[in-house]
This record gives structure tokens, C-alpha cells and sequence, in this order.
């Protein structure tokens, strides 16, 4: 059963770890980042951007797939099925697919109508029982259509949206998305540090998770931080991994052409990359 993002969060923050949020784009994904995070015993977020939900033919689509995986994998990790970047009106889409929880993404709001809207989202997601992250500053680079500038966050705008009670907060710290570029100035840790004096307790979010090193990882982590998105990096072994294989000619050897032999590969690679994040984030052993 989908649960709720809360507990799995407030525990990672109490225990100075975080969870992976994986997006999903397929069934492909899905079961790979499932068997991931069941195989190393972590709790998981599977992540599902507004393109990401169009492309799978639509939200009750992906809320559909996941329960039935769930279910016919015996999955028994913590898994939250997640709106990722939402808009105001996709929430709400979301809200009635089934999914478990939600992101607003109102950080191109000015900061009173991202307020509003949030407080909104916030009382209907406590009377259902879901998870709600909000955003604050931006997060730079493109992620599936969403553009932002990259600003970082004012740390009394987080406080306040904190206050209002969402579940996890993703301020922009100087992260982006996708790769980072060769004159990339690193995470802003005196932002983060500022944020996280403010709001106390609440659940941190970094997205932007690929291509960070190591060392800021974990930094972060001990700045707070206790949810670390994940997409492009899962995106880019799946397809180094497919190319490995039809450069090789394996498409063209005995059946190798049928897609369970030919995505093989990149699904291996993605289990690898997930499992590999979840070891580097110290979710491994915490479901
Ligand atoms: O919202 C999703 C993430 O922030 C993923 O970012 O594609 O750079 O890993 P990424
Ligand atoms: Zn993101």
C-alpha cells in the first residue's frame, strides 16, 4: 500500500539520512527503482513529473501500475507515489488519481500567492492523510518543461511556508537540474544552514540530485536535508547502458531484439545507480 511520505522523512531527519526520490517514466522504472529499494531495504519516493504522468497515459494510469506492483512484487519497503514539480491545478489531479503525495511547485509565485495556494493545499492533504513539499527560491536549469532561474531561497519566505505545515521544504541552494555545468559554484551551504535554523524540525529537499559530489552530499544531509531527488542520473546509465548493448550487435544476435532482452540492460543499470544513491544517501537497512 502507498503511504504517505511524512513518517519516512521525519525518521530520516531524526536519523540523519535521507530518502531517494526516483522519477519514474515507464513500467521499466518503476519496477527497477521498486526492486532497488526493496533489495537494500530503503524506503523510496517514486517521483512522477507532469510530463512524466502525460506520457504514461495519465495519472490513474501510474496509480494503477504502482499499486499492482506493489502488490505482485510483495514490496514491503515504505514506498510514496509522488507529484513532482506540480502545478496548482495538477495537485489536485494527483490528489484524486490516488496518488500518496504531492509537491506544489509555486516558487514562480510571488511569495504571498504561493502562500495562499500552499495553505490550501496544506488542510486538504491533512484531511487525506498525504505528504505535501513545497518550494521556495528555484531550482536552476529545466526539468520536463519546468524552467527555473536558480535563485537561492530567502530563508524568513522558507520559515514562512514552513509554518504553514507542509511536510518538506525544497529550497533553492544553488542546485539544478540535470548536469552541472564546468563553472558550477556549488551548493550554498550558508543558505541552507539558514534555512534550517528557521525551520527547525522540517524535512529538507534536494533536488537536483545527479552529478552533486559526494562530500556536498553529505553535507547537506548533516545541513538538514533528508530528501534528495534523483532523475537524469537514472536516465543517462539506462541509456549508456542500451547504447553498450546495440553498438555490440546484440539487438541483432538470436532474439536479441525483443524488448525483455533489449532493455535489460538499462534496467540493470538503473538498479545499480539507484542502489548506489540510497547507499551514498544512508537510507540502506532504514525501512
Ligand atoms: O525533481 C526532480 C529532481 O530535482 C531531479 O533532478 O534530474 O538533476 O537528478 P536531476
Ligand atoms: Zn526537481
Amino acid at each position: 500500500m502507498l503511504v504517505s511520505a511524512k513518517e519516512m522523512l521525519q525518521k530520516a531527519k531524526a536519523g540523519h539520512y535521507a530518502v531517494g526520490q526516483f522519477n519514474i517514466n515507464n513500467l521499466e522504472w518503476t519496477k527497477c527503482i521498486l526492486l532497488a529499494a526493496e533489495e537494500t531495504k530503503s524506503p523510496v519516493i517514486l517521483g512522477v513529473s507532469e510530463g512524466a504522468g502525460k506520457y504514461m497515459a495519465g495519472y490513474k494510469t501510474v496509480v494503477g501500475m504502482v499499486n499492482g506492483m506493489l502488490e505482485e512484487l510483495k514490496i514491503t519497503v515504505p514506498v510514496a507515489l509522488h507529484l513532482d514539480h506540480g502545478s496548482y491545478e495538477g495537485c489536485f489531479k494527483c490528489i484524486e488519481a490516488g496518488f500518496s503525495s504531492i509537491m506544489f511547485d509555486g516558487s514562480h509565485y510571488p511569495i504571498e500567492e504561493n502562500v495562499a495556494k500552499t495553505k490550501e493545499l496544506v488542510a486538504i492533504c491533512e484531511e487525506k492523510g498525504m505528504s505535501l513539499e513545497a518550494e521556495v527560491g528555484s531550482i536552476g536549469g529545466e526539468e520536463d518543461g519546468v524552467i527555473g532561474m536558480g535563485e537561492c531561497a530567502d530563508p524568513n519566505e522558507c520559515k514562512m511556508i514552513a509554518d504553514l505545515g507542509v511536510t518538506m521544504l525544497a529550497a533553492g541552494i544553488g542546485n539544478i537540474h540535470g548536469k552541472y555545468p564546468a563553472n558550477w559554484k556549488g551548493l550554498s551551504f550558508e543558505t541552507l544552514d539558514a534555512v534550517q535554523q528557521l525551520t527547525g524540525e522540517m524535512p529538507l529537499v534536494l533536488h537536483g540530485g545527479t552529478g552533486i559530489p559526494e562530500d556536498m552530499i553529505k553535507r547537506a544531509i548533516d545541513l538538514g536535508v533528508s530528501k534528495i531527488n534523483v532523475n537524469t542520473e537514472c536516465q543517462l546509465s539506462f541509456a549508456a547502458a542500451t547504447r553498450k548493448y546495440i553498438e555490440e550487435g546484440k539487438d541483432l544476435e538470436g532474439k536479441g531484439f525483443d524488448p525483455r532482452k533489449l532493455l535489460k540492460p538499462g534496467c540493470d543499470a538503473i538498479i545499480a545507480t539507484v542502489k548506489e544513491k540510497m547507499e551514498l544517501f544512508g537510507s540502506v537497512g532504514k525501512a
